[in-house]
């Protein structure tokens, strides 16, 4: 059983009391950079005779805490206590009445409070730093840990909650949130717009998501639009059409889409991830509008977490591989469905080398600091660590290996039993390896099979899986091999026709061979840069950074201006 006694990166006990729904009342204000207003949260008392209720926060500022209506008194702890990080904020503390709620009752608790310019879930974009120009924008990013910064809450993805909400903005303005918009409530006048929403579903604190900006929209599928400024969202429309195709692969393999819409949301540059699953509402990263739906397999990955992740979710930050991997390997298994095998293989062995230059990644892969504690799959975190320094791609690629492995040994995959299992709820690693005996217990094969895997090296060991590397499907990584080789030994009679089959993952493995070899001369690159056109004129970001890096690293010069042009659009 999960010991719910500590998630290690919140203050709030969540054995004696559980949040299960909150309100929010919340003025979004552009001139302070604030939100304002009030949460107000509705919740399971576990125990008798309580006196305190401790929820997580960080730079909030709390005017006042209503329980029935009565002021209540209310402390902060000390932020860094007991040596945690100071990352996870300060604990707000708030007294209960004498006459505490008793066990089974509810308990409705109002909190007032603003965010303050310190608050890390929120960017707070001027005119300048939008598309159009003429708005400001604002947005959040609150996985894994900064939810307590736009709300006072239980901060951990253990706890479950629906959330209803009331946003009031500037007139010219659109709020969008994690939820579905209740359209018949929306209020106009003048000076405000007031937006109703409604998330029925329960969800952990960290899918609470809200944007606010001049947004339009398209309908791209059924059940879904693409929102964002309306310079991109023609483009964005484009880019993303395949968003009902994916949705429809989720559920083939795993159940019914339970969160009645999904949209899309194209956000700004400085949005910090390619893209996050907040419920109902998708954010993207604008550096996935290649121009050739190259990059829509992060639309997939996101599509996936709708089921792990979302409705089954890591208990706390330790088994972050819970979410990250089981997504991965449903993604893989989308673009095997609607693209092909041997692209989805490629896939798999870019993820098992390693070659995996995200800029979050500050401990890189496997084959460098194989000792390094967050090389494990589950992360031993006692809340000394922001799990925002401990994030890699790790958990993602290890956790996949775990999946691909344990398929290759005991057949298909078959998700829906455990989707089905933990659904609505959280569960941890151990929970996660009882399942899976559970399962397989009909059958004394498969339950042989299951003890010869070294769990404890998949689980706790660093470094490279325990086990050697598949025999993954190397079609298309062979023909990359093969034209690297002739790049390296001279190559005197290259043509656009070397590369005119590959796919963007081909283009990538290309160039990953070829940076890894730095021995190109400048006059190498500018040949490549004249006949490799898709490779040189390509917007894909992962393809075109790549190329850049080759270029600085070969002395190509006009690889320093493509570097400052990439650089100011992404980091506007
Ligand atoms: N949930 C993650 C993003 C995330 C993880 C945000 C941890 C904050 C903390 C999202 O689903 C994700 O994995 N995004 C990837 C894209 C994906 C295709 C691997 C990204 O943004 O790189
Ligand atoms: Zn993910």
């Amino acid at each position: 059983m999960v010991n719910f006694e500590t998630d290690p990166c919140s203050f709030s006990d969540i054995t004696k009391i559980r949040t299960k729904s909150i309100h929010f009342d919340w003025n979004v204000d552009f001139s302070l950079k604030q939100v304002r207003g009030s949460a107000e949260l509705t919740c399971d008392v576990l125990e008798e005779s309580l006196c305190a209720f401790i929820l997580d926060t960080r730079e909030l500022d709390v005017q006042k805490v209503l329980i029935d209506g009565k002021k209540m008194k209310f402390s902060f702890g000390e932020a860094g206590q007991n040596g945690k990080t100071e990352a996870l904020g300060k604990p707000l503390i708030i007294d209960l009445p004498d006459e505490p709620p008793r066990k089974g009752e509810d308990l409705i608790v109002k909190i007032f409070y603003n965010t303050t310019e310190k608050c890390s879930a929120l960017q707070w974009l001027n005119k300048e730093q939008t598309a159009g120009g003429k708005h400001p924008y604002m947005f959040s990013q609150c996985e894994a840990i900064h939810a307590r910064s736009l709300f006072p809450c239980q901060d951990s993805p253990g706890v479950k909650f629906r959330y209803t909400a009331k946003v009031s903005v500037a007139a010219s303005l659109v709020a969008l949130m994690s939820a579905n918009l209740q359209d018949e409530k929306t209020e106009r006048t003048d000076i405000i717009n007031r937006f109703y929403f409604s998330q029925n579903i329960p969800i952990s604190s960290y899918l609470v998501a809200i944007a606010c900006g001049k947004l339009e929209s398209r309908k791209i599928g059924p059940r879904s639009r693409v929102w964002s400024e309306k310079e991109l969202v023609e483009k964005a429309a484009f880019e993303f059409s395949q968003t009902e195709e994916f949705i429809m692969t989720g559920e083939s393999l795993l159940g019914p889409y339970v969160w009645g819409k999904y949209d899309i949301l194209v956000l700004p540059p400085s949005f910090p991830y390619g893209g996050m699953e907040n419920p109902c509402l998708t954010f993207v990263s604008p550096a996935l509008l290649a121009g050739d739906k190259s990059l829509a397999y992060v639309v997939a990955h996101e599509i996936a977490h709708s089921w792990t992740g979302n409705l089954v979710t890591n208990v706390n930050w330790e088994h972050f591989w819970l979410n990250e991997g089981h997504t991965r390997f449903v993604e893989r298994k989308i673009v095997e469905k609607i693209y092909d095998k041997p692209t989805a293989e490629l896939l798999a062995i870019i993820g098992w080398t390693g070659k995996v230059h995200s800029f979050m990644v500050k401990v890189v892969f496997f084959d460098f600091n194989k000792e390094h504690d967050y090389t494990k799959l589950v992360i031993q975190n006692d809340g000394f660590v922001d799990p925002d320094e401990s994030f890699s791609r790790i958990p993602y690629e290890k956790g996949f290996a775990l999946l691909y492995h344990l398929q290759s040994l005991l057949g298909v995959s078959k998700f829906e039993a455990y989707i089905e299992k933990f659904s609505y709820g959280a569960l941890d690693t151990q929970e996660w390896k009882d399942f899976l005996f559970e399962h397989f217990s009909a059958s004394e094969k498969d339950n042989a099979i299951l003890n010869t895997v070294d769990w404890d090296g998949w689980f706790n060991g660093t470094g490279m899986p325990p086990v050697p590397k598949p025999q993954f499907d190397t079609s298309l990584q062979d023909v990359c091999t093969a034209l690297a080789k002739k790049w390296r030994a001279g190559y005197a009679t290259p043509s656009a026709n070397d590369i005119s089959s590959f796919n963007s993952a081909q283009l990538k493995e290309f160039l990953d061979q070829l940076v890894a070899d730095s021995s190109f001369s400048p006059d190498q690159i500018q040949q490549m840069s004249v006949i490799y056109k898709r490779i040189s004129e390509s917007q894909n970001s992962e393809v075109r950074f790549r190329w850049i890096r080759l270029g600085l690293q070969s002395r190509f010069k006009p690889a320093i201006d493509d570097a400052f042009a990439m650089f100011t659009e992404q980091v506007n």
